[in-house]
């Protein structure tokens, strides 16, 4: 893998910080090149600004530190690129794990209640703080989320990861139809909503913006125009929904878009498949909807703990992979069952056991990182070690606890750590978490600067 050429000149102009710690990185896809990732069991990664100057083996640079450097010495640790978790919602922080239906009845019994709470804008930010702060315990550093139809939830939202400096991606929920009334805006006010927050929150800081119709279902033809409207008349602009995620709800879509060809080909019809849109589950899909999701540029979202708590399905990896569609891994909280992007591997790898394939560390890692950084057209500014990136990374305990310390004892390739850290591994390993170079959870404090 080509990384950063050395030599740099370590002056101060190229260097306030360095981190030393065995690395890993990637720089493709494990399953299409052999030569995609990149171990430095000794290594030193060099920061200037929060933005990566270089990353090599502590023994050619250590001794050259110039003065005054902040360094931080994780010895032992293994430092990644911030885990990236490509669909989750905020608002469903507190009925995580909440028994016993599938995903129609789940939206009315337990999701829509709960997300009424926040018209309350305490109740917005007081989660919204929480979320972010579960986020860096997890060594998630970026993520995009579900907000609310309220928009006061999105100002929460953006507003608690400013404060962290975290790059999210998120939307206030536009939602017309099949819902409660105490939830529903309307074309009109879901588009006017949405462009004031556009306006306010598009490329502020770090915060980035996803028109966000909720399915099918709950968005009229007019609104799924609106959203349409608003891609079009702001640049850049992300879209994040959800899409054949369950049998019933497949069968509904079909009802009422008789004429359409498919469940996808209803957001295709009104515009909204293409670069930067960001599709959450993806199981019942057929080659058809495959191929478009690929030549229109468009991202998968895997969210396998929610697919296999809600009684989805199993999301097909490979078909994926074939058919060279960008795919993130999600934790699709609440409906999913953890924050840990590790234990997101773990359900990851059960799904492909299930279905007949084989979802090695290295690919699980890769769609952790960089593929979630694909899956959200952000490589070009993170997602590996490369000059220049942002520097958000997790510092990871491979012996967090008495068994995964016996485990890793037996273990004689970085490939049977990493399995074993993703199968075994949840928050207790994630032992701090960087954002843009500054320490934002250590050793379970939600802030720190040492
Ligand atoms: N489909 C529509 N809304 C939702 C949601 O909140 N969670 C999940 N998992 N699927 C959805
Ligand atoms: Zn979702």
């Amino acid at each position: 893998m080509k990384v950063i050429s050395l030599p740099v000149q370590l002056d101060s102009s190229r260097c306030d910080k360095a981190i030393r710690a065995s690395f890993l990185h990637f720089n493709d896809d494990p399953d299409k090149s052999l030569d995609s990732w990149e171990y430095i069991e000794d290594g030193l990664l060099i920061l200037k600004l929060g933005h990566v100057t270089a990353l090599g083996k502590a023994d050619d640079w250590f001794d050259f530190l110039p003065d005054g450097v902040e360094f931080h010495d994780f010895t032992g640790k293994l430092i990644m690129p911030g885990f990236i978790d490509t669909h989750t919602h905020y608002p469903q922080t507190d009925m995580i794990a909440s028994h016993g239906a599938q995903l129609l009845e789940w939206l009315e019994k337990y999701t829509f209640p709960t997300e009424a709470k926040f018209s309350d804008i305490n109740v917005a930010n007081a989660t919204a703080e929480f979320f972010c702060d579960e986020l860096l315990r997890n060594g998630t550093t970026t993520s995009a989320v579900f907000a609310t139809i309220h928009p006061e939830s999105v100002d929460a939202i953006f507003g608690a990861a400013q404060k962290r400096d975290m790059r999210i991606i998120s939307g206030k929920v536009m939602m017309d139809q099949n819902a409660p009334d105490f939830l529903c805006d309307t074309a009109e006010t879901s588009y006017e909503d949405s462009a004031k927050l556009i306006e306010k929150w598009h490329g502020n800081g770090r915060a980035l913006y996803a028109v966000t119709p909720r399915f099918v279902p709950t968005s009229s033809v007019d609104q799924l125009r609106m959203a349409n409207r608003l891609r079009h008349e702001y640049k850049a602009l992300y879209l994040q929904t959800h899409v054949a995620e369950n049998t019933d709800e497949v069968a509904w879509v079909a009802e009422l878009f008789p004429d359409r060809r498919s469940y996808l080909d209803v957001y295709e019809h009104y515009g909204l498949v293409g670069e930067r849109s960001i599709y959450a589950h993806c199981i019942h899909l057929d080659s058809t909807d495959r191929k478009l999701i690929a030549d229109r540029g468009a991202s998968m979202a895997f969210c396998p703990t929610s697919n296999l708590f809600l009684g989805s399905g199993l999301f097909d990896l490979d078909s994926a992979l074939f058919n060279n569609i960008k795919v993130g891994v999600a934790t699709d909280v609440g409906g999913g069952t953890s924050f840990s992007i590790l234990q997101t591997l773990n359900e990851a790898y059960k799904v492909s056991q299930m279905s007949g394939q084989t979802l090695t560390s290295m690919k699980a890692f890769y769609l952790a990182t960089l593929g979630g950084a694909k899956a959200l057209s952000l490589d070009h500014k993170l997602g590996n070690f490369e000059l220049d990136k942002e520097a958000d990374f997790v510092v990871l305990d491979l012996e967090s606890t008495p068994l995964m310390e016996r485990r890793m004892d037996n273990s004689d390739s970085i490939q049977d750590k990493l399995f074993a850290l993703m199968m075994l591994g949840d928050d207790r390993a994630v032992h701090a978490t960087f954002v843009m170079g500054v320490c934002r959870f250590k050793e379970g404090r939600s802030t720190c600067q040492d």
